[in-house]
């Protein structure tokens, strides 16, 4: 689906485009062509809807039961957050995060407060937040689906723990970008499980250029990072 979108939003660009493309220069919407004119052309929704709404495609949605609701808006991707505890390494596998602040880059975690990492987390006040690709599905779904305070993790999936350089929780070797981060703001923790991180150090490989991330649909089904497009935007 998330390909899916992203080529008709791709394509529904490329058809507004077309006239000024043909001349060499890019255009705003041409000035008769609307875009739910183009959606109908392109059978997203039929004419006789668009005098209720243009986006009437939603009239073929059906109820969703609300525990499936996170499995729409979790935007991933996944990561594997590792903390390190009295020279003992952890990682779970987390998906409820979102930026909050470009600079400094800080991030709001969501953990179960079950979690061991949760206790870690809270004590420590520092971790890394990896972040995997493809590869490493199947130690993604194995961290998040084993405590580690019965287990070394690291070594039960075998993930290889290197040094960070600003925190004692390590970067994990395997994936593509590692983020440094100490918790600055608890006050959500009590009530949602929500840590504020704050990034003090980023790494990423940059021989990956087009990372194949993990983004969790729920109950075991992740989408795959798939094509790249790039629209005229302002945002940074
Ligand atoms: C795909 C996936 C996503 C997950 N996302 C979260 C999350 O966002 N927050 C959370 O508290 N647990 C999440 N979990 C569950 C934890 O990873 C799991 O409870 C883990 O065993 C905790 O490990 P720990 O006890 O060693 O800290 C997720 C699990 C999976 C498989």
């Amino acid at each position: 689906m998330y390909v899916a979108l992203a080529v008709q939003s791709h394509l529904i660009y490329a058809i507004a485009h077309k006239k000024s493309a043909l001349h060499g220069r890019r255009a705003k919407w041409p000035s008769k062509e609307r875009p739910h004119h183009i959606g109908r052309r392109m059978g997203l929704f039929h004419s006789r809807q668009r005098s209720k709404s243009c986006w009437s495609i939603g009239m073929r949605k059906k109820e969703l039961s609300l525990p499936h609701v996170y499995g729409l808006l979790e935007p991933g991707p996944v990561v594997l957050l590792a903390t390190s505890m009295k020279g003992r390494n952890n990682v779970m596998t987390l998906s409820w995060h979102t930026m909050v602040e470009f600079e400094p880059p800080t991030v709001a975690c969501v953990l179960g407060n079950g979690d061991y990492t949760f206790s870690i987390l809270k004590k420590t006040r520092e971790c890394v937040i990896n972040i995997p690709t493809l590869e490493l599905a199947p130690q993604v779904v194995a961290c998040g689906n084993a405590s580690g305070r019965g287990i070394d993790k690291f070594e039960q999936f075998g993930l290889t723990a290197k040094a960070a350089t600003t925190v004692a929780a390590p970067i994990i070797d395997e994936c593509y970008a590692s983020l440094e981060c100490k918790v600055v703001d608890t006050r959500l923790v009590n009530k949602y499980g929500m840590f504020m991180l704050e990034v003090l150090k980023a790494w990423v490989d940059p021989s990956n250029k087009n990372p194949k991330t993990l983004h969790h649909r729920g109950n075991g089904v992740f989408m795959v990072a798939g094509d790249t497009i790039r629209l005229p935007s302002h945002m940074k």
